[in-house]
């Protein structure tokens, strides 16, 4: 091939996830379409449970069948089409990286950005791209202008690489970080709001929320939470890492002022992408975490001076923004929503069994807790592993002892089954 075609090609690769020329496109569209025609007249809970429609789906992911893989909250795996948009990026970049990572890819940040707004139902200027829900958070977190005695109202079952932001900027600023607790599954949202309003003194400025606890999958009622919050003066801090890409909604629909999420749970992208969301006009009073020329400034990319990353993972973002489209939200939401609810209400009423989630859709979605009486959920968890090859998450915090059960749009009934008839077993025995 001669130099110039040669080129061209990657030129075109470059501009691939936002093109007609797509890795998606060339992979899976016209699959996926079809299957989507078929069930264009099905409404998403229809379709919740059209096998047919789903094994489409599943076999664009590429995933073990050694293991059953059932912690997709910890980190999803990428379909395929998103794993080889990241290894072709790859490989371009080695061609030349300084030139082609920061002269060609790069050129794919301002799409992505206008892709992920799309998305997100927000924005583009209210957008940054980085690598993780962690990053987004401690930016905001470490970022507010806070001063001694300001009080920030957040809960002991958010995520503790948060905790530990606000316990730093105590123990540095000191500022006061107030922890309700919840005996989640909590089935009220009066009672989960009452609990914020009522820890907040004249001294409150921030509330921390997180709009689906990893450790349980409670759902909470974030846009009431955002409004109540308001009422009193104050601001609020989502943190969405299980929520975006899965529970059908637009950031804006949530009312809170910044929100944070990591791309490679439920959106399926590369591994170690996040994304986070700043209301346009609190742009300029956050500080960034990695400095910027203009720290006081109200451009968004102030928060996007990370020093050299991975191109490959950012830009490979967009393929797993046409694979999410291809599905459509509510389809998404509602066939995870389904997966948990069939493994779930079959064990239910199994003896010693006990489920630790609300199996209400207003309150779960995809994430759920199971128990066995007299089984530790590490033992469980080990139990599952070594006899079943299923995969899944002890959680033996605060309040919180269960086996964390996550599938994703790839998961197969027959695999839910297996794990149905482990727990039948396993609760049978000891
Ligand atoms: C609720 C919640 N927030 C934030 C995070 C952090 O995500 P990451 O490790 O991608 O930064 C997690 C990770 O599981 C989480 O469960």
């Amino acid at each position: 091939m001669s130099g110039r075609k040669q080129f061209i090609q990657q030129i075109g690769l470059m501009a691939g996830a936002f093109s007609v020329n797509s890795l998606f496109n060339q992979l899976h569209a016209a699959e996926i379409s079809s299957a989507n025609n078929k069930v264009k007249n099905l409404s998403p809970i229809n379709v919740a449970t059209d096998e047919d429609y789903w094994s489409v789906i599943q076999q664009a992911y590429t995933v073990s069948p050694n293991i059953i893989n059932l912690n997709n909250g910890g980190v999803s795996p990428s379909p395929r089409v998103v794993q080889e948009a990241v290894e072709r990026y790859n490989k371009l970049t080695n061609e030349g990286p300084s030139y082609f990572m920061w002269e060609i890819l790069d050129q794919g940040r301002e799409p992505l950005r206008e892709k992920l707004a799309s998305l997100a139902g927000c924005n583009k200027e209210e957008i940054v791209i980085n690598r993780n829900a962690t990053e987004a958070l401690n930016t905001v977190i470490l970022g507010l202008d806070l001063k001694a005695g300001d009080e920030v109202i957040g809960c002991k079952l958010d995520y503790p690489n948060h905790m530990n932001a606000w316990k730093q900027r105590a123990m540095r600023d000191g500022i006061v970080y107030k922890q309700l607790n919840f005996n989640f599954p909590v089935e009220n949202d009066d009672e989960i709001v009452a609990a914020f309003e009522n820890a907040i003194t004249p001294k409150t400025k921030i509330i921390h929320v997180t709009h689906v606890i990893n450790w349980v999958g409670q759902i909470l009622p974030v846009r009431k939470i955002s409004d109540m919050a308001h009422r009193h003066g104050l601001e609020v801090v989502c943190d969405g890492a299980h929520s975006f890409a899965l529970l059908d909604f637009k950031i804006p629909d949530l009312g809170c002022d910044y929100f944070a999420t990591s791309l490679h749970k439920f959106l399926s992208a590369p591994i170690g992408s996040g994304m986070m969301w700043i209301r346009q006009d609190k742009i300029s009073k956050i500080w960034p975490l990695l400095a910027n020329g203009d720290p006081r400034g109200t451009n968004i990319r102030k928060f996007e001076t990370l020093g050299t990353r991975s191109f490959p993972i950012e830009q490979g973002i967009g393929e797993a923004i046409n694979f999410q489209l291809a599905i459509g939200n509510k389809r998404k939401e509602e066939r995870v929503r389904y997966l948990k609810n069939y493994w779930a209400e079959q064990v239910i009423n199994i003896p010693r069994v006990k489920i630790k989630t609300s199996l209400k859709s207003a309150y779960s979605c995809a994430i759920c807790g199971v128990s066995i009486d007299g089984i530790g959920p590490r033992e469980l968890e080990r139990i599952l592993f070594n006899n079943y090859k299923i995969h899944t998450v002890p959680i033996d915090y605060e309040n919180v002892s269960c086996v964390r059960v996550t599938p994703h749009v790839y998961t197969r009934l027959p695999e839910l089954d297996k794990f149905v008839r482990a727990i039948g077993e396993i609760a049978a025995k000891k």
